[in-house]
């Protein structure tokens, strides 16, 4: 039998919300379609961003959206996207695809769509080919609140108070499209760009460096070594690549079992990413003060047939649905270290919540899973044992089911659980330890479907969608549950005290 041990009265520390985030970039249909149509379209829209997706949105309490990339970030000068649009400059968006960006949707923009959401912006600043003074000069623009030219300028812009701005990037992807650096050179820059990045008045800018990627552990070491101390934060990237390998991606819809389950392999590599990433960040700030930032991850697949190769926008299938649950669930269990991740991307490019198409928009398998995770936001990470069989498959093992449990600000404990066999439903015993509580009530939502690759499409929109869970009952000091194959679920417990 398969058991899950919950050690109620074990505390792990908190889940910050920010696990929950995600990442928006000038990229396809991202910004453009997603989230801006502008005042005059017929999609309705408050002040040029679009209601539905906003709205969306909320539902699931996206705690903080990254902007304006990626590498876009890079290669984009904040004064390009300021002031009447009409006038604003016009740039080639030479990474992804050469379109033409008209600047529409800037730093005021931006605001706003955080603002609608009620996120908090984290803003990845320009390194690779922005000065040392751009990027004080956004700053000062976005969060001073006296009197300066530039302050002079917000206003004429629109904007009379500072705004609130918390998360600040230096730069991305510094190793790649973010200049090429070597570690030793990026921490160097990293250590003269952050010292112009002010806090003015009250406004605390929490900091955060460009990091590494997948096993990339010599990055982490070195940045850690020389810029610990003046960094808050630093960013790891992990993609789940499908296919044979970056050159040779796979179909996001079209895939048999065995590439099922070498995808699920590949995002249970996280775990061992993030123990090893951190064993090294402990060597240099055992107190854990500096956070580990996986401001980039998700399903990267080929592109949909016919759609243009930069644009990276992909379908999303219930096999997506599990690798998110099982990264959340990851997330949440190193929250010791971890203390924001952004899902990339949040509309229309890679790993989807929401696909539009003109004035239409499909939710995907993944918004599902954020929906029934939003529990665990600022929840307190409780201690488990989880002991289950395996899913074996020629050859390869891989265990059946990976989980998070915590308990919320009203007292209910919430376990987020993944079946990642293909095809067989499974038995969990679950055992409940605690001297002061026990389990009074439960309530269940599962996300699953008949096939690994269903989706949701714009003729069948809720193909995949939450529906009420009954295969759960509590017992004695704990809950028994069958949970269908392939399938993400989420069991709330009601708890008294004893
Ligand atoms: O998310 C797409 C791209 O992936 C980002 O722009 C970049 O940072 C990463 O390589």
């Amino acid at each position: 039998m398969n058991r899950l041990i919950i050690n109620a009265d074990r505390k792990k520390g908190r889940i910050d919300r920010n696990i929950y985030g995600h990442f928006a970039e000038h990229l396809g249909r991202c910004i453009y379609e997603g989230f801006w149509v502008g005042e005059e379209s017929p999609i309705p829209n408050t002040r040029g961003i679009r209601n539905d997706v906003v709205e969306a949105l909320r539902k699931i309490k996206v705690p903080v959206i990254r902007w304006p990339g990626g590498c876009f970030a890079d290669h984009y000068h904040w004064r390009d996207g300021i002031g009447p649009r009409e006038e604003r400059k016009k740039i080639v968006n030479s990474y992804w695809g050469g379109v033409t960006e008209n600047n529409h949707f800037g730093t005021h923009e931006f605001m706003d769509l955080c603002a609608q959401v009620n996120a908090e912006p984290y803003i990845c600043g320009n390194v690779g080919s922005g000065t040392v003074q751009e990027m004080e000069e956004w700053i000062e623009y976005m969060t001073f609140g006296g009197e300066s030219p530039l302050t002079s300028l917000r206003k004429a812009n629109g904007r009379e108070k500072p705004w609130k701005l918390k998360y600040f990037g230096i730069g991305n992807e510094n190793w790649g499209c973010g200049g090429n650096m070597r570690p030793e050179y990026y921490a160097d820059v990293y250590r003269r760009y952050q010292t112009y990045v002010r806090s003015y008045g009250d406004n605390e800018i929490f900091k955060i460096a460009s990091g590494s990627y997948d096993d990339d552990y010599h990055w982490t070491e070195v940045l850690m070594e020389r810029a610990g101390k003046f960094m808050d934060g630093l960013s790891l990237h992990y993609y789940t690549v499908s296919g044979e390998c970056w050159e040779k991606k796979g179909s996001a819809t079209e895939f048999g079992i065995a590439e099922y389950f070498r995808f699920l392999q590949k995002a249970l590599v996280l775990d061992d990413l993030l123990t090893k990433h951190s064993m090294i960040m402990d060597k240099y700030d055992p107190k854990k003060r500096v956070a580990l930032i996986v401001d980039e991850w998700g399903a990267w697949h080929q592109v949909e047939p016919g759609t243009n190769p930069r644009f990276l926008y992909q379908q999303n299938t219930l096999r997506d649905a599990l690798i998110a649950g099982i990264s959340l669930n990851t997330f949440n269990c190193h929250c010791d270290r971890v203390r924001m991740a952004n899902l990339a991307q949040i509309v229309n490019v890679l790993q989807a919540l929401i696909l539009t198409r003109g004035e239409e928009m499909i939710l995907t398998p993944t918004y599902h899973v954020f929906d029934l995770y939003q529990v665990h936001q600022d929840a307190v990470l409780l201690d488990f044992q989880l002991d289950c069989g395996d899913y074996e498959l020629n050859g390869e093992k891989i265990p059946l089911l990976n989980a998070s449990v915590s308990k919320d600000g009203a007292g209910r404990v919430n376990v987020t659980l993944c079946n990642l066999h293909a095809t067989e439903r499974v038995n969990l015993e679950g055992i409940f330890n605690s001297a002061e509580l026990k389990l009074e009530r439960v309530e269940g939502m599962v996300l699953t479907a008949d096939q690994v690759n269903a989706h949701n499409t714009f003729e069948e929109k809720d193909k995949v969608k939450p529906e009420v869970f009954k295969g759960v009952k509590t017992k004695e000091k704990g809950f028994v549950a069958t949970l269908p194959a392939a399938s993400v679920l989420r069991l709330s417990f009601d708890c008294i005290k004893q």
